[in-house]
């Protein structure tokens, strides 16, 4: 894969694409160039069969501070309203194969909406969560009102964006924003584990549950409901569908070939 100014690419591990934010200068803030680069590696692993998933983490202190505000100081109205960022932003949330997040630090502002596109995310102990754009006389502007409601429920979502207040990972992982705590050390390390597991699984079926699970913030219980049963019903004419449950009761592991 090809060289990023703001991305460490680590391709040591097979089928996963490990991505590093490589800003420390600014605190891994989320410059308009950072999330191009971004949206990048995200069509690179879609158009390749051989790449299951993405883990993406900051340094053991930043995931990410946010948007860049030197950048955002820069933008006035009109530069805001014809900024590209919600349409890189969209292309991130398309992303159809599993992104795993790992956090150590600060994952603020823009920060904790990157958190928020991950599907999945890995915490570590020291991790701190918030949306502090109303300091700015701002309000979140990629998601943080509107993910994060749907995330942790009115309560935690109108504290954290109206007082600017962080969260702990432990207060994160209560709300549902993270799957798991571990001790920072260990946080990259899980989040590859588990997307090296996911990356054995069967990825037709990988793509339909993220495709299906989303679904669930946009719609209606009924039609989400047959979302998934038109995902499971297609699953059902793979040879992959065959294979999982043949290897079941051959008392084998599967071999599955994405079709
Ligand atoms: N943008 C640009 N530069 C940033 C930055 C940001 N979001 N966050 C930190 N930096 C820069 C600082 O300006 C500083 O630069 P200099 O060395 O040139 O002075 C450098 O990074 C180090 O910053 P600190 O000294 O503040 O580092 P710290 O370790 O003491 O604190 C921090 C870390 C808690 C993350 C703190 O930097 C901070 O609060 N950052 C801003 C967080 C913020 O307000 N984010 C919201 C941005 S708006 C947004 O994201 C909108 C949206 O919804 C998309």
């Amino acid at each position: 894969m090809k060289k990023y100014n703001t991305l460490l690419i680590d391709n040591s591990v097979k089928q996963l694409v490990i991505v590093k934010i490589n800003r420390p200068e600014a605190r891994n803030a989320l410059t308009t160039e950072l999330l191009i680069e971004l949206a990048d590696v995200l069509e690179n692993v879609t158009e390749n069969d051989a790449l299951k998933a993405i883990v993406i983490t900051g340094t053991e202190k930043v995931f990410a501070a946010g948007a860049d505000l030197k950048e955002m100081a820069a933008l006035d109205m009109i530069g805001v309203l014809e900024d590209i960022r919600p349409k890189i932003w969209k292309k991130i949330a398309n992303f159809p194969k599993p992104i795993i997040a790992a956090v150590n630090g600060f994952a603020l502002g823009g920060g904790c909406e990157l958190v928020m596109h991950a599907d999945i995310v890995i915490a570590g102990d020291n991790a701190q969560f918030g949306q502090p754009e109303i300091n700015l006389g701002i309000i979140p502007g990629a998601g943080g009102t509107q993910r994060l409601i749907r995330t942790v429920g009115k309560a935690l979502a109108m504290k954290m964006v109206l007082s600017g207040e962080f969260i702990s990972a432990e207060e994160a992982l209560s709300a549902g924003l993270v799957a798991e705590i571990t001790i920072p050390e260990l946080t990259l390390e899980r989040a590859i584990a588990l997307a090296k597991l996911i990356a054995s699984k069967p990825p037709l079926a990988v793509k339909q549950a993220k495709e299906v699970l989303l679904k669930a913030f946009e719609t209606h219980l009924d039609t989400g409901m047959q979302y998934e049963r038109k995902a499971f019903t297609v699953l059902s004419g793979t040879e992959d569908r065959n294979e999982g449950i043949a290897a079941f009761f051959e008392k084998r592991k599967p071999v599955f070939k994405g079709r």
